[in-house]
């Protein structure tokens, strides 16, 4: 089997590995490098629980190989914050019982961090629009909204 060698930085530290071109992005965070926080549901893009930022900006790793982020910088859930030391947006969460099973969270804290980057000011539509790509089977939302909403009136 033909490998490729690819340097990616992920959460900070470069990561050289040689791997097989139709290996997923999603696959080699969780296999490669053990980095689990990021969940894999629908493995064709609707769920959103494999959520990555790459370059910053959030993408679906399922939806992307492994080689095509050579050279790039990704950061999974596990650059948020760790247990004792949660980020706000992952206090908030928990704050506002924004999760119950946990599947969709990881994606759910990605992509917010990528909303309240572009809109740091997020009205409760952009929040919304900015969750509708991102599944959750157990909240209703609600309660996802209200922990985002809770971080954009700490910041006015
Ligand atoms: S696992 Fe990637 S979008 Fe569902
Ligand atoms: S908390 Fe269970 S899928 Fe969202």
């Amino acid at each position: 089997m033909s490998t490729r060698e690819i340097a990616v930085t992920v959460n900070g530290a470069v990561q050289r590995h040689a791997v097989e071109p139709r290996l997923l992005l999603s696959d080699f965070l969780r296999g490669t490098l053990g980095l689990t926080g990021t969940h894999i549901g629908c493995e064709h893009g609707v769920c959103g629980a494999c959520t990555v930022l790459l370059d910053g900006d959030s993408v679906r790793a399922c939806l992307m190989f492994a080689v095509q982020a050579d050279g790039c910088r990704v950061e999974t859930v596990e650059s948020l914050g760790r247990i004792g030391q949660l980020n706000p947006l992952q206090q908030s969460f928990h704050e506002h019982h924004a999760l119950q099973c946990g599947f969709c969270t990881p994606g759910m804290l990605m992509t917010a961090t990528d909303l309240l980057k572009k809109y740091p000011l997020a009205t409760d539509d952009e929040i919304r629009e900015g969750l509708s790509g991102n599944l959750c089977r157990c909240t209703g939302y609600e309660h996802i909204v209200a922990a985002i909403r809770a971080v954009v009136k700490e910041r006015t």
